[in-house]
C-alpha cells in the first residue's frame, strides 16, 4: 500500500467485500439518506464503475426532485474508474491520484461514503485501507460466510482465513504503522428470512466464532423486503417517505435506524 495517501478529516465509511450482490449499495444508500436525515453533511465516491449502482440511485433522486417530487437532502458525489494505463504502477498511481483528489474535494463533508464492487481492485483496497468503518453485508448463508473465512459446518471451527479477511487485516496494519485510529469492520447479516429457521441460527453461531478470530463486530441488519429496492426509480427510501402505514414499513424503518446506530458513528 503506497504512503503517497493522505487521510482525511471527515470520517470515512467504505462499504465492501468481494462478492457480488450481497446489499453494498443498497446499505450504502439507506446510510447516507439517514445521516443526511440528523444534518450531517454527506459526500459519496462510488468505485463500482461498471454498475454505478449508488451513483444511478442518486441520479434518479435528483431527477425526481427536477421532475416535480418533493424536496429531499442531497450528497455530492462522484464515480471514479479504474485507469486505463498499460503499466501497473501507473494505474496505481493514476488511482491514487484520482482518489486524493476526490477525498480532498469533500474535505468539509462530515461523511464520506464509499461504495466498492464486488471484486477485488486497487482502488477498492485504497479504501479499505482509508477506512475508519468497513461494513461487509453478508447474505445469510454458509456460502457468503466462506467470504470471511471457512467455517466447519458441524463444529464451527475456522479453518481458514479468506482472501477478503486477510486484505482486511492488511489494512488494518496499515492504519496502525501511521498511527491512525483502529477501523471498526462492521459485518451485517443482510436479507434475513422472516422466519427465524435454523439456518438463521447455525449462521449466527459461525459468525459468533469467527467475530472474535477475525475481529469484527457483527450485527443484525436488514430483512429482505421489497421496501429496500423498489423506490431505486425514484431515488428514495424508506427514510424519504413521509407517511410510513403498514406495519412492515415501520418495521422496515425500525431496522435501518438501529443498523445506523449500531455502527456507532456519533461518538
Ligand atoms: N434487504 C434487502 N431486501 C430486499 N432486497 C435487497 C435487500 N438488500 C439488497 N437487495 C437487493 O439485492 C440486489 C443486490 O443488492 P446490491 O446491489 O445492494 O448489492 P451489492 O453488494 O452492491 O452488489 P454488487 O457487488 O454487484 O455491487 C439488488 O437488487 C437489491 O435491490
Ligand atoms: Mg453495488
Amino acid at each position: 500500500m503506497s504512503k503517497r495517501m493522505k487521510k482525511i478529516s471527515p470520517h470515512l465509511i467504505v462499504l465492501g467485500n468481494e462478492k457480488g450482490g450481497t446489499g453494498k449499495s443498497t446499505l450504502a444508500m439507506h446510510i447516507v439518506v439517514s445521516l443526511m436525515n440528523v444534518e450531517k453533511k454527506v459526500a459519496v465516491i462510488d468505485l463500482d464503475s461498471r454498475q454505478r449502482s449508488v451513483a444511478r440511485y442518486l441520479q434518479n433522486r435528483r431527477t425526481s426532485m427536477e421532475n416535480g417530487s418533493a424536496r429531499v437532502a442531497m450528497p455530492e458525489f462522484t464515480v471514479l474508474a479504474q485507469s486505463n494505463a498499460e503499466v501497473v504502477k501507473d494505474r496505481e498511481k493514476e488511482e491514487e491520484r484520482n482518489l486524493q483528489q476526490a477525498l480532498d474535494s469533500y474535505k468539509r463533508a462530515d461523511f464520506i461514503v464509499i461504495d466498492c464492487p464486488g471484486n477485488d481492485t486497487y482502488l477498492s483496497r485504497l479504501a479499505h485501507a482509508l477506512a475508519d468503518t468497513l461494513v461487509t453485508p453478508l447474505n445469510d448463508s454458509f456460502v457468503d460466510l466462506d467470504l470471511l473465512g471457512e467455517v466447519s459446518a458441524t463444529t464451527y471451527q475456522v479453518k481458514k482465513l479468506s482472501f477478503y479477511s486477510e486484505m482486511v487485516w492488511d489494512s488494518r496494519k496499515y492504519r496502525s504503522a501511521s498511527g491512525k485510529a483502529p477501523m471498526d469492520w462492521i459485518v451485517v447479516r443482510n436479507r434475513l428470512a422472516s422466519l427465524d429457521s435454523r439456518n438463521n441460527k447455525r449462521v449466527h453461531d459461525a459468525l459468533d466464532v469467527l467475530q472474535k478470530r477475525v475481529m469484527f463486530r457483527y450485527v443484525p441488519g436488514l430483512y429482505e423486503r421489497v421496501i429496500y429496492k423498489e423506490l431505486f426509480p425514484s431515488g428514495s427510501t424508506i427514510l424519504d417517505l413521509e407517511k410510513v402505514n403498514s406495519l412492515s414499513h415501520v418495521a422496515a424503518r425500525q431496522e435501518v435506524r438501529s443498523l445506523v446506530d449500531s455502527l456507532n458513528l456519533f461518538k
